[in-house]
């Protein structure tokens, strides 16, 4: 890695080893009712290979999607290059008696070979090289699936979604609500990530499709998006609903 993007590097790390504390606190991040984990495992189930299959989480974070793997059966190995973030994973997995590998690691230096899945949530809006990430994940999972999960906001959502997110956001300081973050990346190092102003459908499965991962399939979770919905405990929230959520699979 050379000095610029170790540069980058430390400063993401810094980043969300400082969110790592309030990161579940936003409910979008982590959901918690049984209607939405229900549907989260069923999603999960549904698009990739049957337990027990041995999945990779990318930008893992608090380990969302690695508990719910985990409590599937699969073996999972969750990477990020926050520790901070790996130390809640692994404090929730201890909790609630699962074993999940760690691997504190750049999601560009993924491990090579001997996975059946490679799956992230919301990870690929932070990269500097979305394709060389692709690429790693193709070495770790050659002949395995690719699952990425991401959701339609920013400009890639344009201005339905541009409004809604104002209209959550006012809802949100109304009622003195947490932010979902600590604090927003800065300018300089937004522009650092080429999806950092969101990516749509088109978007990435025109980036997959240019990966050694071949053809895409996509999936909107409506499932996810109604359970979220149901989720909120108030009916302006409702009213302003969620964003699309969306599934692009390969392999
Ligand atoms: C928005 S959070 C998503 C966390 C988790 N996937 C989820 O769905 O809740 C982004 C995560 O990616 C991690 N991350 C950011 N850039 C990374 C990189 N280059 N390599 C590995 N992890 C990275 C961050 O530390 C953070 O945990």
């Amino acid at each position: 890695m050379d000095a610029e993007a170790g540069a980058i590097s430390d400063q993401v790390r810094t980043y969300w080893d400082l969110d790592a504390e309030t990161y579940d606190h936003s409910p979008g991040h982590n959901p918690t009712t049984a209607l939405e984990l229900a549907v989260w495992a069923a999603a999960l189930r549904r698009l990739l290979p049957s337990p027990p299959a041995r999945v990779l989480d990318v930008g893992a974070g608090t380990g969302f999607l690695s508990l719910i793997l985990a409590r599937q059966g699969y073996y999972v190995t969750a990477l990020d290059l926050s520790p901070g973030m790996l130390g809640q994973l692994q404090a929730k997995a201890a909790a609630a008696g699962l074993s999940v590998h760690t691997v504190e690691a750049n999601a560009s230096d993924s491990p090579e070979g001997g996975f059946d899945g490679v799956v992230e949530r919301h990870l690929l809006w932070t990269l500097p090289d979305p394709a060389r990430a692709l690429e790693a994940w193709h070495r770790s999972a050659p002949t395995g699936r690719l699952l990425l999960l991401e959701s339609l906001w920013g400009q890639a959502g344009g201005l339905v979604e541009q409004l809604r997110r104002t209209g959550h956001d006012a809802l949100r300081r109304a009622r003195r609500g947490h932010p979902d973050h600590h604090a927003e990346y800065g300018d300089a190092l937004r522009a650092q990530f080429p999806l950092a102003g969101g990516a749509g459908p088109e978007q990435l499965v025109s980036l997959v499709e240019s990966s050694s991962w071949g053809s895409a399939r996509v999936e909107r979770l409506r499932d996810v998006e109604w359970a979220a919905r149901r989720a909120l405990p108030h009916l302006p929230d409702r009213l302003v609903g969620v964003a699309p959520r969306f599934a692009i699979v390969a392999g």
